[in-house]
């Protein structure tokens, strides 16, 4: 059994006595290829990790809540139909999302609960997304209701958009609750349309380089990199008189031919998106076709669009980067996540994984003072209840 498992019914029994009813273990994600295409409509491509935020969980009978979080030794009590409010902490996400169902109309039954996991906070592989959709399918379960996968991940974005504050796209909350193992999720995010496909080429693995750099200043940086999105495509409608309600609908020679009817900053985060939504088409047929090395190319293209026109790298992840693409079987390394800090991910050749692995250790440590932890992953489920 997932270990991470076996420590949320550890720490329930130890918080709570007894047994929980439930048991849920929602993943963290890491992004292929579609980096910030999503909130423009546009595709992404991300597996869903073997790593965890697990909800364990009872049903009380006075209608309160208690959730306890292994990681912050923190607790948090709320009556779940009663008005709730952000306090900016951890446990807003778990709040955000009883808040949602409380405006579905649902009467809430009350609960004990813990939370474990071993997603990485702050390094760009989704724990807060792994958190809503693990309490999101435990809500279900305790309280017997029924709700799709899309469903639950656009009620977990609300929350986290309107509770939380975060004005994060679909992508981590769709891909945490509707992986499929063995796959990634080319998720179409104008209609939600979606195909898993395969990642069973024999002899690969996805390697995340976690550069050891918390995300700071994230909300205002990606708030204000959404903004520049929205100016791009309302001006690109006003100038062409098109109907263009995201950039989605934009083209690279149509960004060209009115170009003056942006400012420089705006139009170099547009080209990014417009190029980006269209090498993650590409990728995914390359990668059905079995053509890494032209999916590892589209990766560094990604990586240095993400650097040079959106300027969401940063110095640690560039050098990441720079030290996988030196080494012979990685087929292609980028930056993943919203960016600034956080994590790389990286296309490699079983064999090179460990030459990757030393490489990592020598360079990025001796240039930067700062340790790189090193996650060899495995494409698994979205949120599933284990018990
Ligand atoms: C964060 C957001 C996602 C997406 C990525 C960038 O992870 O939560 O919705 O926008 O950044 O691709």
């Amino acid at each position: 059994m997932n270990p991470i498992v076996v420590q949320a019914q550890v720490a329930f029994e130890q918080g709570f006595s007894g047994e929980p009813d439930v048991l849920v273990q929602a993943p963290g994600r890491v992004n292929l290829i579609g980096e910030h295409t999503d909130y423009n409509a546009g595709f992404v491509f991300p597996a869903a990790i073997d790593r965890w935020v697990v909800f364990a969980a009872r049903k009380r009978e006075d209608g309160r809540a208690v959730i306890r979080s292994v990681a912050h030794e923190d607790e948090i009590s709320f009556g779940v139909n009663e008005p709730l409010e952000p306090e900016k902490n951890w446990g807003d996400y778990a709040k955000g999302v009883v808040r949602e169902f409380q405006k579905l109309g649902e009467s809430l039954g009350g609960f004990d609960a813990v939370l474990v996991g071993d997603v990485p906070v702050g390094a760009g592989l989704s724990s807060s997304a792994a958190v809503e959709m693990a309490v999101g399918k435990g809500i279900l379960e305790l309280n017997g209701l029924d709700m799709s996968g899309p469903d639950l991940a656009l009620l977990g974005q609300r929350a986290e958009n309107q509770f939380v504050g975060v004005n994060c796209g679909i992508m981590d909350q769709f891909v945490s609750a509707n992986a499929r193992a063995g796959h990634a999720l080319f998720l179409d995010c104008r209609d939600l349309s979606f195909e898993q496909v395969p990642l069973t080429k024999e002899g690969v693995r996805i390697v995340i380089c976690n550069s050891g750099v918390t995300r700071g200043l994230t909300n205002s940086a990606y708030n204000d990199r959404r903004s520049s999105c929205e100016n791009g495509a309302e001006h690109m409608a006003l100038a062409t008189g098109q109907d263009i309600q995201a950039l989605r609908d934009v083209t690279l020679d149509m960004l060209d031919v009115y170009r003056g009817a942006l400012s420089e900053t705006v139009l170099r985060r547009c080209r990014h998106v417009i190029a980006e939504i269209e090498r993650t088409r590409k990728a995914v047929d390359l990668l059905k076709a079995g053509d890494l090395e032209g999916f590892g190319g589209l990766m560094a293209d990604s990586h240095a669009s993400l650097r040079d026109d959106y300027e969401v790298s940063g110095k640690e992840l560039d050098l990441l980067v720079e030290i996988a693409q030196d080494v012979p079987g990685v087929y292609g390394a980028r930056r993943t996540g919203a960016g600034f800090g956080g994590c790389t991910v990286n296309l490699v050749r079983e064999e090179a994984v460990e030459d990757l692995v030393a490489a990592m250790e020598s360079r990025y440590e001796k240039e930067t003072h700062l340790k790189p932890e090193m996650y060899i992953c495995t494409a698994v489920n979205g949120a599933e209840c284990v018990q």
